[in-house]
C-alpha cells in the first residue's frame, strides 16, 4: 500500500465526509437503524453520533484500520457496544440472518465488487431486516453522466477507488433487495460528485 493510501487518503476522506451537507444526510437516515447493526465501510465513524436508542450493538466493518482510528473520539461517546471488523464487504465475517439493520453510506462507490458486497449484506440481514443506504452514483442527466465517465479514471486514483457513475438502484435491486423508499437527486456540490440515492430496502420475497 502506498504512503498516500495509508496516511494521506484516510485524512482526506475524514475531512471530505465531515461536510455540513453529508452530516445533514446522516441526520435523516441513520436514526432509522435498530437492533443489531452492521455498518459497511464505517470509515472514520462519522455516522456514530446519529444512531438512536434502538441500537443494541454495532459491528463496524472497514478494510482501513487507519480510518477507523481517526474516529476514535466518536467511539467513546456511544452507549452501545461496538466491534470493529477489519474486513471487506465482499466477504463479511458474520453469520447468515444475524443483523437487524445494515447501513451503507457513500461506500458502494468504492467497494471493488459492489454486487458481491450487496449479496453479502442480504445474506447477513434477517428476513425482515432493513438496508439503510445513502450513496452517490450515476446521474440521470446525459451531460453530467458524460462528465462522470470522463472524471472517473483520475477520481478513482485520487479518491481510493471511488466510481462516480455506479447504478446504485440497479445494483441494490439485482442483489435481491426490494427498495421500499428511495429519494434521488443532487446534493450540494458539483453535479458529477453529488447525485444521491438515499433510502431503505429489504431482502426481496419478504412481505
Ligand atoms: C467515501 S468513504 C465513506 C466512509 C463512511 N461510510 C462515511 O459515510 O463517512 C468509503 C469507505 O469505503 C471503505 N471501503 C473501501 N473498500 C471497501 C470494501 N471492499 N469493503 C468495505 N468497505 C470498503 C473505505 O475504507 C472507506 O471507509
Amino acid at each position: 500500500m502506498s504512503l498516500y493510501a495509508k496516511y494521506v487518503l484516510p485524512r482526506l476522506i475524514d475531512f471530505a465526509m465531515s461536510s455540513k451537507a453529508t452530516t445533514a444526510e446522516r441526520t435523516r437516515l441513520i436514526p432509522l437503524a435498530s437492533g443489531v447493526v452492521l455498518e459497511i465501510g464505517a470509515g472514520s465513524a462519522l455516522n456514530l453520533p446519529f444512531y438512536g436508542p434502538a441500537v443494541r450493538k454495532l459491528y463496524a466493518l472497514d478494510p482501513s484500520r487507519e480510518l477507523w482510528r481517526l474516529g476514535r473520539r466518536r467511539v467513546q461517546d456511544v452507549p452501545f457496544p461496538i466491534e470493529f471488523l477489519q474486513s471487506s464487504a465482499e466477504s463479511i465475517p458474520l453469520g447468515t440472518a444475524t443483523m437487524d439493520t445494515v447501513v451503507s453510506t457513500w461506500t458502494l462507490c468504492t467497494i471493488p465488487d459492489p454486487s458481491a458486497a450487496l449479496e453479502e449484506m442480504r445474506r447477513v440481514l434477517r428476513p425482515h431486516g432493513t438496508l439503510v443506504f445513502i450513496e452517490h452514483g450515476s446521474s440521470p442527466d446525459a451531460r453530467v453522466r458524460a462528465w462522470q465517465k470522463r472524471l472517473n479514471p483520475l477520481w478513482k486514483r485520487v479518491a481510493g477507488g471511488c466510481h462516480l457513475d455506479r447504478q446504485i438502484e440497479r445494483l441494490i435491486g439485482r442483489a435481491g433487495f426490494q427498495i421500499s423508499t428511495l429519494e434521488r437527486g443532487y446534493g450540494e456540490g458539483l453535479k458529477p460528485f453529488v447525485y444521491l440515492y438515499r433510502g431503505l430496502a429489504r431482502p426481496a420475497n419478504q412481505t
